[in-house]
């Protein structure tokens, strides 16, 4: 019962879309309609620079991380761990606010694999950051850094982890569609332009 108590209250903090409040009040912008379309901190810097972005960005890594770090105070299951970030990351996909719409999940999974894995979200940090330095495309670089995480997973023996952490790739690579096609088609927006003044 505390389990599926603890799940949905991951959900609702993860259903919180950060991107859409601060985009909407701070620079009077609906990142729904403008840019890729997406509430997500890439799309908020884009649309209303560095300073939002980065906000959005902290925020939607601390709705994934708080609740799987909380949950970690009182279970030591890694697969309930995964469950809950399972949730978070859910919620802000599909988020209850936005009628079930909502972001790519990528910043709130950083959040919440990194209660569960600290170390080994940081080296898929590193294969972000040095897939971002390599390919200059945002959206690439996220989903490497996704992939690579059922690996590391299994190379740190978090076994429990694994079947939530293929299960989230599948879904990031799904809210990525559009992002695949531009890819394909040459026409994703460069993070070198991201900003105001693109
Ligand atoms: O986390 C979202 C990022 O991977 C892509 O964002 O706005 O370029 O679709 P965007």
């Amino acid at each position: 019962m505390v389990t599926l108590f603890w799940l949905v209250i991951s959900y609702f903090l993860g259903a919180i879309p950060f991107g859409l409040v601060i985009s909407k009040t701070c620079c009077g912008i609906d990142p729904r309609e403008q840019g890729s379309g997406n509430i997500g901190a890439t799309n908020v810097n884009r649309l209303c620079g560095s300073k939002y972005g980065a906000l959005t960005l902290v925020l939607d890594i601390l709705k994934g991380f708080v609740p799987v770090w909380l949950a970690g105070m009182f279970s030591d299951s890694a697969f309930f761990l995964s469950l809950t970030a399972f949730a978070a990351v859910c919620g802000h996909m599909f988020s209850v606010f936005l009628n079930g719409k909502g972001g790519k999940g990528v910043a709130t999974w950083v959040g919440a694999f990194a209660a569960i894995s600290f170390s080994g979200t940081v080296l898929c940090g590193v294969a972000f950051l040095l897939a971002l330095y390599v390919y200059n495309y945002v959206s690439l670089a996220s989903m490497i850094m996704v992939a690579a995480m059922p690996l590391v997973l299994l190379f740190q023996g978090l076994f429990g982890v694994v079947p939530v952490a293929v299960a989230l790739v599948v879904l990031v690579f799904w809210k990525h569609w559009g992002n695949i096609q531009r890819l394909r088609a040459g026409e994703e927006n460069p993070w070198k332009k991201c900003g105001p003044a693109a």
